[in-house]
C-alpha cells in the first residue's frame, strides 16, 4: 500500500474507532456525553494515534489490536487540550477550528470532560478484548499511559509551564517542560504501538524510544514556531497565544532561526534511529519530517 493511502486508512480508521469508543450523546448524562463528543470528534490531526498504529505496522500488528492503545492516547490528548484551554491555564477561545469545551458548554463542564476522557483511556485499555498482547504487555500499557499523563508526565510538565509564566527558564528547564508537556504522551504513544507486539525485544524498544523523544521535542519545538510563524485560521488555534501568555518557548529563548536549527536536527536523530529498520519503517520516517514541515 503506498504511504498515501495507508495514512488515510489509519486516519479513517481512527475516527471510527474514536467515535465507537465514546459513549453516545443520547445516553445520559447527554450534556457531558455532546461534550466529550465534541471535544474529540473535532478534527484533531490525530498525530499519536498515528504513531501507535505506524509503529504496530512496522511489527505487522494486525489493526484491531492497535484501535484500544490508539484511541486510549487520544483521548488523554484531547482532555489536555480542553484542560490547557481553560481560562485558569491558557485562557483560549478556539481549538481545531471551533470554540473551545468551555466556550461552547461551561468551564465546569470541560472539567469533567477532562476527567471522564482520562478514565475511558483506562477503561478501554484494560478492558478491550481485541488486544492481542499479553497480560503483562497489556499492563505495562496501562503504566505506561499512566506514568505518561501523570505528574511525572504531560500534567507535571503542564505544571511546570504556569509556574514558569514570568520567570526566565534556561534552556535545559525550557527542555524538561517540553519533553514533560507534549514528549511524554508522544513517547507513550509509541511504547503503546510497539507493546502491541506480543513478543516485543529490549532492543526495538530502545530504538523506537529513542526515535520518539526526538520527534516529541521536535513535536513541542515546531508548536512553538508556528505559534509565531502561523495565522489563528490555519492554526485552528489563536496564533500568538504564547507571546500574550507571556509564555517561554524555544524560539522566545534562542530566536526562530535556532529554533528551527534544533528542530531540524532532532528529527535527522530520529530517523538514524531507524537505520535497522527496513522500509516497514518508512511511515515512520514521513511522520518525523512531517512533525517539523507541517504548517497547523
Ligand atoms: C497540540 O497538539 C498541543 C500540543 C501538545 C503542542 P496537536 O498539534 O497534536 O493538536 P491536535 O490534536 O492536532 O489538535
Ligand atoms: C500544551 O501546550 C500541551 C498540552 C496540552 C499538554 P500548548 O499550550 O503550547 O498547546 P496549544 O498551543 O494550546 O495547542
Ligand atoms: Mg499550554
Ligand atoms: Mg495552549
Ligand atoms: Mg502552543
Amino acid at each position: 500500500m503506498c504511504l498515501k493511502s495507508l495514512m488515510t486508512n489509519y486516519q479513517q480508521r481512527v475516527e471510527a474507532a474514536l467515535a465507537s469508543y465514546l459513549p453516545m450523546a443520547s445516553i445520559q448524562p447527554t450534556h457531558l456525553h455532546e461534550a466529550m463528543r465534541y471535544s474529540v470528534l473535532n478534527g484533531g490531526k490525530r498525530i499519536r494515534p498515528l504513531l501507535v498504529y505506524l509503529v504496530g505496522n512496522a511489527l505487522n500488528v494486525a489493526p484491531t489490536s492497535l484501535d484500544a492503545p490508539a484511541c486510549a492516547v487520544e483521548f488523554i490528548h484531547a482532555y489536555s487540550l480542553v484542560h490547557d484551554d481553560l481560562p485558569a491555564m491558557d485562557n483560549d477561545d478556539l481549538r481545531r477550528g471551533k470554540a473551545t469545551c468551555h466556550k461552547a458548554f461551561d468551564e465546569a463542564t470541560a472539567i469533567l470532560v477532562g476527567d471522564a476522557l482520562q478514565s475511558l483511556a483506562f477503561y478501554i485499555l484494560s478492558s478491550e478484548p481485541n488486544l492481542q498482547t499479553t497480560d503483562k504487555q497489556r499492563l505495562e500499557m496501562i503504566t505506561t499511559l499512566a506514568l505518561a499523563s501523570g505528574s511525572r508526565g504531560m500534567a507535571g510538565g503542564q505544571a511546570i509551564d504556569m509556574e514558569s509564566v514570568g520567570h526566565i527558564l534556561n534552556i535545559a528547564e525550557l527542555e524538561n517542560m517540553h519533553i514533560h508537556k507534549t514528549g511524554a504522551l508522544i513517547r507513550a504513544s509509541i511504547k503503546l504501538g510497539a507493546l502491541s507486539f506480543p513478543s516485543i525485544e529490549n532492543n526495538l524498544l530502545e530504538k523506537f524510544d529513542h526515535y520518539a523523544k526526538c520527534i516529541g521535542l521536535a513535536f513541542q519545538i515546531q508548536d512553538d514556531i508556528l505559534d509565531i510563524e502561523s495565522d489563528t485560521e490555519t492554526l485552528g488555534k489563536p496564533q500568538g497565544s504564547d507571546i500574550a501568555h507571556n509564555k517561554v518557548t524555544y524560539p522566545s529563548l534562542l530566536g526562530l532561526r535556532s529554533a528551527k536549527e534544533l528542530a531540524q536536527e532532532l528529527i535527522d536523530d530520529a530517523i538514524n534511529s531507524l537505520s535497522d529498520f527496513d522500509e516497514k519503517a518508512d511511515p515512520l520516517r514521513w511522520m518525523a519530517n512531517y512533525i517539523v514541515t507541517r504548517s497547523y
